[in-house]
């Protein structure tokens, strides 16, 4: 059980608090993991604000909760331990001695600062809680992507914090990591004879991560036009789910130990310059289309009549260059409006060495290995059997199932409750090290930057397909393709 905590949250009016924070929080309130004297505070810039976050945070999770979550007696709970409050984060004003007040004197309650605002302004935050002597030995910041723009952005945000917090305090979020399926990958990898065994070039012929959304700006058109799919989600979830996927074995599961493993992946990724660009990674665009029988524009209506060559889809052949994976591709995949949403890793095996049944029995489909994180979290290993109740034998591939909202009645994880409790327990393992942030810009500031001297445009694809043909040459030209969720 967590001691009681103060969870001050900048940002607190912002979507991202009100669409997954303040349900997140509720969610652990329900359960019972928000103890007596817990605090959350909403910071406002404006007094209004403010003095309607009551109303605002309430219409939120009726809005963002799932069926059956909400209720008046967990909400009339919860209410109370919310403390709205006004301040300019930027100016050390009297609003920061109240902020003070609140937060009392007490050096071992525990404080989390969480940033939900641009990383413009963490610079001002900290120094501000610094000024004001808020940052007490328990105290924690939680930050957020996007973290800088390149290497020397992310770099110089990272130095910034860094001067008023210390590394072990400072916990980066990726959201994909409390997502329960990526956990699990961990456990599946690392519990099971089966997979320590079969876990490299010589059983596996290649990874597939592939991450597919069906939105696409939702009002996020200034930040995305900016930052484009490659920055948004390839610099970071794809490469922590390539990271968990392909590292070694850690000694132990302390946060220490994963990371480190976790860099070696990182810095082992073959890189991408100049014309391996071209032959590797497709990017595209999305024009209109429809999805799910609904018509949807394209990227640049979206826009409102800009012109962009941003991409809303990317697709990388990558390798890594260790004992372990030597000669085995791994395809990521990323895009907006495309046909369905899903976040699935495919690990595609070999074939068996020797056929030694006849063509009659049907061909041998290789095993696969299926991890999906979303829409819903299941694993699935695809095997090869007998048909049964036939006198001949006559193979067919069989499924072995886990499908975790079967098996947990109407189970639905919420990364960002699991995140945030991570944090006020101090528990950094599912985190990111400054140095991963950095040795991920280093691998995908380079493609970034031969898209930028050769004038790249992104390839045109239908909304509600799987994105630009090219990327399907790309796995086509050794005999591969993509597993398209269904
Ligand atoms: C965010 C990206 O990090 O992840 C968004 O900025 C994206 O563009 C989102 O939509 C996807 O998260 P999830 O959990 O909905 O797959």
């Amino acid at each position: 059980m967590l001691n009681p905590f103060d969870m001050v949250l900048f940002g607190g009016g912002g979507d991202l608090a009100l669409r997954k924070l303040i349900p997140a929080l509720y969610r652990a309130y329900r359960e019972g993991s928000l103890v007596n004297g817990c605090r959350v505070l909403p910071v406002c810039r404006r007094r209004e604000d403010a003095d309607q976050y009551l109303t605002t945070a309430h219409q939120a999770l009726k809005q963002y909760l799932r069926e059956g979550e909400y209720s008046d007696s967990s909400w009339d709970g919860f209410s109370q331990l919310l403390r709205p409050i006004a301040l300019d984060i930027a100016v050390p004003n009297e609003q920061w001695e109240h902020l003070a007040d609140i937060l009392g004197t007490d050096p071992e309650r525990v404080r989390i600062f969480y940033l939900a605002i641009p990383p413009a302004v963490f610079g001002p935050c900290c120094e501000n809680l610094s000024i004001k002597g808020l940052i007490s030995k328990n105290s924690r910041v939680v930050v957020e992507k996007p973290l800088g723009y390149n290497a020397q952005t992310s770099d110089e945000i990272n130095s910034k914090i860094a001067s008023y917090f210390p590394e072990n305090n400072i916990f980066r979020i990726d959201h994909y990591l409390g997502k329960e399926t990526v956990q699990n990958l961990l456990a599946l990898r690392f519990s099971n004879v089966l997979f320590e065994h079969l876990w490299d070039a010589k059983s596996i012929d290649h990874i597939q991560i592939s991450i597919s959304e069906t939105v696409g700006l939702e009002g996020r058109a200034g930040f995305y036009d900016e930052t484009g799919a490659l920055r948004d989600m390839v610099q970071n979830h794809l490469l922590q789910l390539l990271c968990l996927i392909a590292m070694e074995s850690p000694n132990t599961m302390s946060a220490k130990n994963i990371r480190a493993e976790k860099i070696k992946v990182l810095e082992a990724l073959r890189p991408l310059t100049g014309l391996e660009v071209d032959k590797n990674v497709v990017r595209g665009q999305y024009i209109a289309g429809d999805i799910d029988g609904q018509q949807v524009p394209g990227y640049l209506d979206e826009l409102e009549g800009g012109v962009s060559s941003t991409e809303t889809f990317v697709a990388i052949q990558a390798h890594i260059d260790s004992w372990r994976w030597a000669g085995v591709p791994f395809y990521l995949r990323t895009g907006k409006r495309m046909e369905k949403r899903c976040a699935e890793i495919v690990v595609q095996y070999k074939n068996v060495s020797h056929h030694v049944y006849d063509e009659s029995a049907g061909k041998v489909i290789p095993n696969r290995l299926v991890i999906r994180l979303q829409p819903e979290e299941s694993i699935k290993l695809v095997l090869m059997a007998k048909k049964m109740d036939s006198l001949t034998t006559e193979l067919q591939p069989a499924e072995l199932n886990l499908t975790l909202s079967d098996t947990y009645d109407s189970f639905h994880s919420d990364a960002y409750k699991r995140l945030m409790l991570d944090a006020a327990a101090n528990n950094s393992a599912l985190f990111i090290h400054r140095d991963e942030v950095a040795a991920a810009w280093a691998w995908v500031d380079p493609i970034i930057e031969h898209w930028r001297e050769t004038n790249n445009q992104p390839k045109d694809y239908i909304a509600g397909s799987w994105g630009p043909k090219e990327s399907s040459e790309l796995l086509a030209r050794s005999g591969r393709h993509w597993f398209n969720a269904k």
